[in-house]
């Protein structure tokens, strides 16, 4: 057994797996999914072709690919008692513990489970890709008091959960923005809810489970939850003129700047570069946002300020911009978010159950040894 004697705060630099599903060189500004780059990708694959490769590790050909996506559409449809569960959640709550809730309970109308059938796998897989976004869209509905529309089987993945959402057909372009952005978000290595989708998943619980435990790891305001931050900062600097007081003032204080900075890319984040050119694309169709250019000034003001220290923009920078054009509300960011990365949470299922053993790290006591148990009437 090897010991470990050295303590690194948040695992920083600590393999906790061999992998094969992602690959990132945050000096060099890569990120490839299965050795592809993913540049490559979102201007090639779709996002349903993208999971395919990330959980099976290849892509699909023609046949393979048309009956992925002909049981995805087939599965897009939420029980009604899920549905009837969903109505009780309260319109105040957030859209990402409504995700959270509604995707464990899936667990407890499939509770089957067999994780050495490859069937099993599939059909948990087709399941989850299938319902989260319904679950998504139909809480945005049901928050505002209308019924969830069914989903269109003409429609694909993305125009579908637009539709679902906005109740209209989407346009073209917005439609392949937004599965461009689902593409972008689907898997990026070890991050904290990818682990904690792997945790979960080396007790050998169950898919739902493991996606109910992503989801609340992601929704948090340093991991996923960013991109809700980043809207709110720009619209509280309101004006370009104000960027560089409020960063003034936010380095002043350390407080953290929304959309930048990133544990493991100390350049711009590849997948930035690719949803700020996205967002100028629908811009250019659907007219320019006011906070486009307060974001683009503060890039410039925090590279000038941070780049000495790696602080780039993140993915949470633009993709928020891309989201509101989309007619996407704030607080679905993060679950629009969760709908992309259940393709490599669910690839780090299947590679963590291939080679399992469950998670046990080991810790540095810091505490006392040997304290005597004080009565309660003797305490202080
Ligand atoms: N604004 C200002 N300074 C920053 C920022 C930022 N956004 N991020 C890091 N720094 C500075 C820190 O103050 C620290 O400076 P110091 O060495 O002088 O004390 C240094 O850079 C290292 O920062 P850490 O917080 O130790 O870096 P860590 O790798 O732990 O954190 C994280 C990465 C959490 C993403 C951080 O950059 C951050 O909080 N960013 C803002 C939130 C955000 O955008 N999160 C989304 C990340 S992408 C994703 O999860 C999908």
């Amino acid at each position: 057994m090897t010991s470990v004697c050295e303590y690194r705060a948040g695992l920083e630099g600590v393999p906790v797996t061999q992998s094969s599903i992602s690959f990132v060189d945050g000096q060099k500004g890569i990120l490839e999914y299965r050795g592809i780059p993913i540049e490559e990708l979102a201007a090639k694959s779709t996002f349903l072709e993208s999971t395919y490769l990330l959980i099976w590790g290849k892509l699909p050909n023609r046949q393979e690919l048309e009956e992925f996506k002909r049981d995805i559409q087939n599965h897009r449809r939420i029980k009604y008692r899920i549905r009837d569960m969903m109505k009780c959640f309260p319109e105040s709550g957030h859209p990402m513990d409504a995700l959270q809730a509604s995707a464990a309970a899936l667990g407890l109308f499939y509770s089957r489970r067999d994780l050495d059938n490859p069937v099993y796998i599939r059909d948990a897989v087709v399941r989850l890709v299938a319902k989260i976004p319904t679950m998504v869209a139909a809480f945005q509905l049901m928050r505002k008091g209308n019924d969830p529309v069914q989903p269109r089987d003409d429609l694909d993945y993305s125009a579908n959960f637009l539709y679902m959402l906005n109740e209209r057909e989407p346009d073209p372009l917005a439609a392949r923005v937004f599965d461009v952005s689902l593409n972008l978000h689907a898997e990026h290595t070890i991050n904290a809810s990818t682990f904690s989708a792997m945790v979960t998943a080396s007790t050998l619980t169950d898919p739902y489970a493991i996606i109910a435990s992503a989801v609340g790891t992601l929704g948090g305001p340093l991991h996923g939850g960013a991109n809700e931050e980043v809207i709110d900062m720009l619209e509280q600097i309101g004006s370009v003129e104000n960027v560089r007081p409020y960063l003034e003032d936010r380095l002043e204080r350390k407080a953290k700047i929304m959309g930048f900075g990133h544990r493991v890319y100390k350049v711009k984040d590849p997948r930035a570069t690719i949803l700020q050119n996205l967002a100028e694309q629908l811009f250019e169709k659907f007219g320019r946002d006011k906070y486009y250019d307060i974001a683009i000034e503060m890039e410039r003001a925090v590279e000038e300020k941070l780049s000495h220290k790696g602080i780039y923009p993140n993915v949470d920078f633009y993709s928020g911009l891309v989201y509101r054009k989309l007619g996407i509300p704030t607080d679905l960011f993060t679950p629009v978010f969760a709908i992309a990365r259940v393709a490599g949470w669910l690839a780090h299922w299947k590679e963590q159950i291939e080679q399992n053993r469950i998670f046990r790290p080991t810790q540095i006591y810091t505490g006392e040894h040997q304290v005597t148990y004080i009565p309660i009437e003797e305490r202080e």
